[in-house]
This record gives C-alpha cells, sequence and structure tokens, in this order.
C-alpha cells in the first residue's frame, strides 16, 4: 500500500477512536481506496498487523480463521440490506475484522460467536482499542450460541464449518426464522435444503442471502 494510504488508515483509525464515525463516512472513505488496496487499508485501519495462530480448540470439521475479504463484506451488507436497526450476528467471527467492518459500515450492533480464546480475546481488544461499544463478543460453539442471541435479525456466516455443525446451526435459527423475518448471508458457503429459508438468486460470486418466511399468525 503507498504511503497516502497508510496515512489514510492513521485518520481513520483515529477518527473511529474519537467517536466520529457515522457509517457514511466510513463507507465513502473506505469506496475512495483502490479495490486492490481495501483488506490492507481496512486492517491498517482496525490496527490488525498481528494475527493470533490458531489454536488446538478448533474441532474437526471447524475451518481456522481466514479473513473475509471487504469486496465480499460489501456485498453482504447491500444485499442484506443491513441497516442501524438490524442486530447482526457473525458465526465464528475470528478476530472481529468483519464484525468491526459492518458495524462500522452500517452501525448495526454485531456480536460475535467464536470458540477460540485467542480470537475472542484479540477481538475483543480490538473493540476497545477502537471504542467500538456496538461490537461484542461470546467464546463458544457458535452452532450452539447463536440462536439465543436477542433480537438478532442477520447471520453472517463466512464458511466457520459444514456438515452436522452447519444442520445444528441451522436447526438453532429456525425458531427464529419461523415467528419473524431474519436473514442468513452467507459467502462461499452453499446451505442444505430448508424449507423455512428462501434463497435470493444465486450470484457467482459466492455470495448469497436466505430469508426466512415467518409463518402468519
Ligand atoms: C473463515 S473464518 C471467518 C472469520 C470472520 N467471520 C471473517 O469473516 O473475517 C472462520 C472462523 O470461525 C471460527 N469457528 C470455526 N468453528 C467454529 C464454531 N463451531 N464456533 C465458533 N467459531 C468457530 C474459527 O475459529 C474462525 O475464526
Amino acid at each position: 500500500m503507498e504511503e497516502a494510504l497508510w496515512r489514510s488508515a492513521d485518520g481513520a483509525r483515529e477518527r473511529i477512536a474519537r467517536g466520529a464515525r457515522p457509517p457514511a463516512w466510513f463507507r465513502d472513505a473506505l469506496l475512495a481506496i483502490p479495490a486492490a488496496d481495501r483488506d490492507a487499508w481496512l486492517d491498517a485501519t482496525l490496527g490488525l498487523a498481528e494475527i493470533p495462530d490458531d489454536g488446538p480448540e478448533l474441532p474437526r470439521g471447524c475451518v481456522p480463521y481466514l479473513p473475509c475479504p471487504v469486496a465480499d463484506l460489501l456485498r453482504v451488507v447491500e444485499r442484506s440490506s443491513i441497516g442501524s436497526a438490524d442486530v447482526v450476528v457473525d458465526v465464528g467471527s475470528g478476530v472481529g475484522r468483519a464484525a468491526a467492518a459492518i458495524h462500522l459500515l452500517t452501525g448495526a450492533p454485531v456480536v460475535g460467536l467464536e470458540l477460540q480464546t485467542r480470537m475472542v480475546d484479540a477481538s475483543r481488544a480490538l473493540a476497545a482499542r477502537l471504542g467500538l461499544a456496538g461490537i461484542s463478543f461470546e467464546l463458544g460453539d457458535a452452532a450452539a450460541l447463536a440462536g439465543s442471541v436477542d433480537a438478532a435479525t442477520v447471520f453472517f456466516l463466512y464458511c466457520p464449518f459444514g456438515g452436522e455443525r452447519l444442520a445444528t446451526l441451522l436447526a438453532r435459527l429456525e425458531p427464529l426464522g419461523r415467528v419473524r423475518p431474519i436473514r442468513v448471508a452467507c459467502v462461499d458457503l452453499p446451505l442444505p435444503p430448508c424449507d423455512w429459508l428462501e434463497a435470493d438468486e444465486a450470484s457467482p460470486d459466492g455470495v448469497q442471502v436466505h430469508r426466512s418466511a415467518p409463518r402468519p399468525r
């Protein structure tokens, strides 16, 4: 990244830490960066120079930490129409990068669920460093925890796991989706068929939003 972009990231970080961060400002600042530099700019803005290694807590079948590309985060926010009235759950939140980006882009509170202690520690440090009270993180198996996040309206999944665990997660979300509209936004993660979720038209870029159709009362 060029010197000017590092300076831009420093300025953005200082502004975020001062609390002067309306979503429209952050979005414009991010979109002003050349597309090829946006991931590096976001890392620099959030102060994510050092990423903890994955630890031994990750069970078989669970995917290690890999940051979701900014291009996909922008697609998720746009296609799920996330706004400040939403409550977003990042299922497998890693170091909190996607949670922070979604929060800054939309103003929505984001709850990250993460199995690895080091990742949760890093996420909480990120939130504290930048004064982001709108993001919070819980340690545990997201498949078990996701259904209990109060008022959640959007579940974001950047391929944290598949198979049985994904089926368990969807079974936990079904009672929510049956009574209120929720969106399940997936990146590179095809969902098994669910009769309570309807997928938006498939897109070749790997970002797909599924919407629940609550039963009429
Ligand atoms: C591909 S990374 C995605 C990170 C983040 N959501 C992002 O988009 O930048 C998957 C993350 O899910 C976490 N993970 C995997 N299985 C999990 C589980 N069962 N419960 C909670 N977190 C899990 C991993 O530790 C890892 O941090």
